[in-house]
């Protein structure tokens, strides 16, 4: 591994916010940030858009026969290319989320987006989000850190973005969604969701997006 570039793995469940605080942070830091869900989404996206039955493994391994999925970073932001195409926006949907959870349990796909994580990570300064980084991905991270919250608040916060971006949702169905997801993330036989016996464990239940972001530098800074 490459020295002089610093690795931050950030896991957790659905919802923790992950995203919108490893965002803030790597802005903060002057690192890139990696979204890894935004793969198994448009892997996820795929399967949908070609009436393919995300829980049938061998149907959605076959599907990545003639799929291509890149990142790309435009501005410090991220872009994820299906087939060239950029289905940033599509793969946020609720179905997406729940498309992208089931292809995750599938060792191709998991296979299939190895290479493209751990090239991002070995070229560049970055903080990577997803569920098996600090874990699998990339087992030699400078910082590992595993952010969670209740389920109750995780849903909150992800009922008010959805609502925000005028998508019709109720909180219970939200709710049920993400423990759903949360059960098979962690339990799933590869790579499942669980926190690196290395790493700092971060409960954000209670806690603002500022803070959150401000425990995350204060982590990093501590650790590099
Ligand atoms: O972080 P997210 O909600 O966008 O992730 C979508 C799904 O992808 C999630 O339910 C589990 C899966 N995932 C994964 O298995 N491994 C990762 N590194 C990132 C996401």
């Amino acid at each position: 591994m490459n020295n002089a570039v610093v690795n931050v793995a950030i896991d957790g469940p659905a919802g923790a916010g992950k995203s919108t605080v490893s965002r803030a942070a790597a802005k903060a830091v002057g690192y890139i940030y990696v979204d890894t869900g935004a793969l198994y989404r448009a892997v996820g996206v795929n399967a949908l858009r070609k009436g393919i039955d995300t829980k049938d493994k061998p149907a959605v391994a076959a599907s990545l026969a003639d799929i291509s999925v890149d990142l790309v970073f435009e501005n410090g932001e991220q872009k994820v290319l299906l087939n060239g195409e950029n289905v940033s926006a599509e793969i946020r949907t609720p179905p997406a989320s729940m498309a992208a959870s089931d292809v995750s349990a599938v060792p191709e796909v998991r296979a299939f987006l190895f290479d493209l994580q751990r090239d991002i990570a070995k070229r560049n300064n970055c903080i990577m989000d997803g569920r098996d980084i600090g874990t699998v991905v990339l087992p030699d991270a400078k910082v590992k850190i595993f952010l969670t919250a209740s389920p109750e608040e995780r849903a909150t916060r992800r009922y008010k973005e959805l609502i925000e971006k005028g998508t019709d949702v109720k909180y219970e169905d939200v709710l049920s969604e993400l423990i759903e997801r949360d059960y098979n993330d962690s339990h799933r036989e590869i790579a499942p969701l669980k926190p690196a016996e290395d790493g700092v464990i971060l409960d954000t239940t209670g806690l603002s997006l500022e803070e959150s972001v401000n425990e995350i530098i204060r982590i990093i800074k501590e650790n590099i």
